[in-house]
């Protein structure tokens, strides 16, 4: 069944239709499991404390994220994609070409070897990327919890880390759809829905 992953950067809105996305799978009588990353394992979880909250390099960013994607893919994804059941991610490896490379500098090429040994060439089927200018994010995360480590970067962070999604978006316009952030639930809704329900039929 289909690997969905679901992006944007911190602020783009995107747990709440993952949630959403999910009741509505199953309302079709789609088996789901939804999960995150960094996280979606008890190991990825402890790795996820340490990448949100404790200082490091960002080589060693890198590398706790795909650790934490190996534990992922073993133990969560993998197996559900085996059973037959639907995976929905919040973020997979997309953030990591957003975030390290594109907000830290971190060389895309180096990222692509740890992708290749890690993922050995399971991809999602499907990448929503959720858009939204990083002073609309901004504004909309100044209402939540005391910021993480990514939160706390500043505005240009946010640009180069928008600017990697959209580009890896053009480049891969079959994989990866981009839906405009800044538009209502309803609207945002309807166009989910639109870009899916063929996943659906065609996994059926
Ligand atoms: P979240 O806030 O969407 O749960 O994601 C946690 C943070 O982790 C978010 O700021 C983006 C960051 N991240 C990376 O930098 N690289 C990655 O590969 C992943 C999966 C997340």
């Amino acid at each position: 069944m289909p690997f969905i992953s679901f992006e944007g950067i911190d602020g783009a809105g995107k747990s709440s239709h993952i949630n959403w996305m999910a009741d509505w799978l199953r309302e079709q009588g789609c088996v789901v499991v939804t999960t995150r990353e960094p996280g979606g394992t008890p190991l990825g979880e402890r790795l996820r404390e340490l990448l949100l909250h404790q200082a490091m390099v960002a080589d060693t960013e890198l590398l706790l994220m795909f650790a934490a994607r190996a534990e992922h893919l073993a133990q969560v994804i993998r197996p559900a994609l085996s059973r037959d059941e639907w995976v929905l991610s919040d973020r997979f490896t997309d953030a990591s070409y957003a975030y390290q490379c594109g907000g830290r500098g971190i060389e895309p090429a180096r990222l692509s070897i740890l992708e290749q040994w890690v993922q050995q060439g399971l991809q999602p089927d499907l990448t929503l990327v959720f858009d939204v200018t990083p002073t609309l994010a901004r504004e909309r995360l100044r209402a939540g919890d005391a910021p993480d480590r990514f939160e706390q970067e500043q505005q240009a962070f946010f640009e180069r880390v928008r600017a990697v999604y959209l580009t890896r978006a053009d480049a891969e316009p079959q994989r990866m759809r981009v839906v405009d952030s800044s538009q209502s639930l309803a609207v945002i809704r309807e166009q989910l829905r639109r870009i899916v329900q063929p996943v659906v039929d065609k996994a059926k």
